[in-house]
């Protein structure tokens, strides 16, 4: 973990916020290639939850949502996670994080001189950041940011039936900011305050829900599998009655096998029930019932929810894909790092080099090469001519480009260049005017995500 986070920084992946100012815990920012990677996994997700189905429309809601809301939620009662606090320096920590409690009792300050650290008793601490609307920041005007996207999309199912002609079953998918003022936050991008989440609430008839809760397990493990996690290290978990909401009809999580705990969370997949619609509708007093046309009745769907936060997601993605391995092209029996994403997912997925920069027109050739192909891949494309071919290939390899193109001596002669595969870091001569094409049938990967 600590080479992935060492190698997020340096080559820009994500920062601690407010670094400058001594960092805030638990908030983290992407750089520039973390944003490509983050924008290159939303749209993969996107693609698969909405672009590609018939049956899911998408939604924007605002982070802001009438305190109504979380009262009908049940955030403001049992969004809460149970605190102690020790009574000696008062620092505070998750109940049930044992591991972190007994650290605590042994590292902590005191423990030497044969002081026992000593716990308050357990309360439970409710997750929601408060904050205040308008100029008034007093009881009455307190709001919430939210924790999760999901209530934006309840709160709106009815604006999405009466102005779509979505039919049951059918999905809404929203993309978006949440907040948790987490107890205690670590292993990087793991557990943060505030997070992206992607959310779908697909809305089926009672009595469907199993066979839809089914389907989405699979097609949500599947999603991972094919953007290239290895199956060794992803599997479905289901989780007893006594750990999951009391609504819930059936939570399954995916479990990735994290550096730092093994196997735990990545995302979530539950069988909500009635509970949520079912809810809005006794605070609100709007009936959220469906007309199903053809059977002609009225009925409170069920929901079933894949649900993620794109952190988790980057972090799970950089883990698989970091490598170290002998690099067979160094005489010092250096080693490589190699991100092997998959390419859909590469923040950068060509790099173009002059074999030597000071060449005239070998740097044109590989500069007009660059500007050709920069549209073709939305830009994803960079252009080096610093140090050695060895070095820009290591600094490519170490942010996961799948394809570096070489114009060298020959291709002023042939019009050809070469291009390095990433993982086998085979080359191959590929005419210039058939890269566009190399890149279109290489690009997609493997497989199809
Ligand atoms: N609407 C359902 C919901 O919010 P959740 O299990 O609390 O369910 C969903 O959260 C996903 O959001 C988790 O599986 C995880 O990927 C991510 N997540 C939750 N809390 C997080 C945190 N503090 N930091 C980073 N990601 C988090």
């Amino acid at each position: 973990m600590e080479k992935i986070v060492a190698l997020c920084k340096r080559r820009g992946f994500v920062f601690q916020n407010s670094e400058i100012y001594g960092g805030l815990n638990g908030v983290w920012d992407l750089g520039p290639l973390g944003t490509l990677l983050a924008n290159n996994i939303k749209q993969e997700w996107w693609k698969a939850m909405v672009l590609s189905r018939d049956d899911v429309v998408g939604l924007d809601s605002s982070i802001l949502f009438h305190p109504r809301v979380w009262e009908a939620s049940g955030h403001l009662k049992s969004f809460t996670d149970p605190l102690v606090e020790c009574k000696i320096c008062h620092e505070r920590f998750r109940a049930d994080h044992k591991k972190d409690i007994q650290e605590h009792a042994k590292t902590h300050p005191s423990a030497g001189s044969g002081q026992v650290a000593s716990w308050t008793e357990v309360r439970q601490f409710n997750l929601m950041f408060k904050t205040f609307m308008g100029p008034l920041d007093n009881q009455e005007h307190k709001t919430y940011l939210r924790p999760e996207t999901a209530q934006g999309i309840f709160i709106n199912f009815e604006n999405v039936l009466s102005s779509s002609r979505v039919k049951i079953p059918f999905g809404i998918a929203q993309i978006g900011k949440g907040f948790r003022n987490e107890i205690t936050t670590g292993n990087f991008l793991f557990r943060v305050r505030e997070f992206e989440m992607m959310e779908l609430e697909f809305f089926v008839k009672p009595g469907t829900d199993r066979q839809w809760y089914e389907y989405w397990k699979k097609e949500r493990l599947d999603w991972y599998l094919r953007l290239g996690i290895d199956k060794k290290n992803i599997r479905l978990e289901e989780l007893a009655k006594e750990d999951i909401a009391h609504y819930s009809k059936g939570t399954t999580e995916i479990w990735y096998n994290w550096p730092f705990m093994g196997f735990g969370e990545l995302e979530g997949i539950a069988n909500r029930g009635d509970y949520d619609l079912s809810s809005h509708a006794k605070y609100s007093g709007k009936d959220l019932k469906y007309f199903d046309e053809e059977s002609k009745e009225r009925f409170v769907p069920y929901v079933i929810e894949p649900s993620i936060g794109v952190g988790r997601a980057i972090l799970a993605f950089l883990v698989d894909a970091y490598t170290e391995e002998k690099n067979p092209s160094a005489n010092s029996g250096q080693r490589r790092i190699v991100l092997k994403l998959h390419p859909k997912l590469s923040p950068i997925k060509v790099a173009v080099f002059p074999l030597l920069a000071n060449k005239l027109p070998l740097a044109k050739m590989a500069k007009d090469i660059y500007d050709n192909l920069k549209k073709q891949i939305n830009g994803q494309i960079t252009f080096d001519d610093r140090g050695n071919i060895g070095k820009r290939y290591f600094s490519q390899d170490e942010i996961g480009t799948p394809f570096c193109i070489t114009a060298d001596f020959q291709s002023l002669e042939d019009k050809t260049v070469t291009v390095r595969d990433r993982d086998t870091m085979k080359q191959e001569r590929v005419k210039i005017k058939e890269l566009s094409i190399f890149l279109q049938n290489n690009l997609e990967g493997k497989s199809d995500a």
